[in-house]
């Protein structure tokens, strides 16, 4: 695996693959990297000739300056939990690389980026679809891969890679959990052992809604009694907990399209997410 900061060598290395036929699969990423980058990563190795995983922290998609300062950069760990995955690169791009002198666009998706995260986090969607732009291009990327934990990312990046005519193929991938349920998060390892245990009251939470939305109890009372439950349990605020329709995002109050239940929710001063989808009821189930 080459570690990689300039995007004329990256250039360089990508076009010697272009010549020989090789496509290119890409994984995006801040690093702190956890199972569910590395699950990403193993999708990306089964379906592209090479692999490239980026690393950039970038700034334009955080809401603070402490929440930036807070992430975690661990490039030499992330590395090594590369090692084993036989990757081609670790692009890890210096800032003015992204960012240039005189940096002046800002790609921004409407739509599937309002509301949820969006809402709470203003401006957070269009730091991302501007830094996914530049990385898919700079890596001339044949396909990217995306966790389902950030189901509203991944919507927004599907949007613009059709809306631009980028030619990345954007592939999403199944959320990744720990033994208790708990949405694998890079932001996981801030909350300490007493919110850790409380945590598990989220997934299980959600998984209970949906499973009384998917039997035909009515939403607003299942996300009542989720509520009261994560109340209960010591969830400290639920920033949003709501029914939204598979992929487009639209606000629901019945699930009789494809639906999915969202939750954004602090717990010792740290924002945790999930979505998981409703089942859809077929007429002998
Ligand atoms: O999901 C993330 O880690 C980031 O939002 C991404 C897609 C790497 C863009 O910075």
């Amino acid at each position: 695996m080459k570690l990689i900061r300039r995007k004329t060598d990256l250039r360089a290395i990508t076009d010697g693959w272009r010549r020989a036929g090789e496509t290119i699969g890409v994984v995006p990423t801040m690093g702190a990297l956890h199972a569910g980058h590395l699950s990403l990563v193993k999708a990306a190795s089964a379906r592209a000739d090479r692999v490239i995983v980026t690393l950039f922290v970038n700034p334009r998609q955080f809401n603070s300056p402490e929440d930036l300062a807070k992430y975690p950069r661990t490039e030499d760990s992330d590395a090594q939990k590369l090692a084993p995955f036989n990757i081609d690169l670790l692009y890890v791009p210096a800032p003015e690389e992204i960012y240039p002198e005189g940096f002046a666009t800002t790609v921004s998706v409407s739509g599937v980026s309002e509301g949820l995260c969006g809402a709470a986090r203003p401006g957070h969607f269009d730091g991302v679809a501007t830094v996914v732009s530049k990385l898919l291009l700079q890596t001339d990327a044949d396909c990217a891969f995306f966790g389902e934990k950030d189901y509203q990312q991944l919507q927004v990046v599907r949007r613009l890679a059709r809306d631009l005519d980028l030619k990345t193929e954007i592939v999403g991938c199944p959320t990744v959990r720990e033994a208790d349920g708990l949405a694998m998060s890079s932001r996981n390892a801030r909350l300490g052992d007493t919110a850790r245990d409380t945590a598990q009251i989220v997934p299980r939470t959600l998984e209970a809604a949906i499973n009384a939305i998917a039997r035909g109890a009515p939403a607003a009372d299942a996300l009542d009694r989720a509520r009261m439950a994560l109340t209960d349990a010591g969830i400290e605020a639920i920033e949003y907990l709501e029914l939204r329709s598979d992929p487009d995002l639209r606000l629901l109050t019945t699930a009789d399209e494809p639906a999915r239940l969202f939750i954004a929710a602090w717990l010792n001063g740290v924002r945790l997410i999930d979505n998981m989808q409703i089942a859809r009821q077929t007429p002998d189930s």
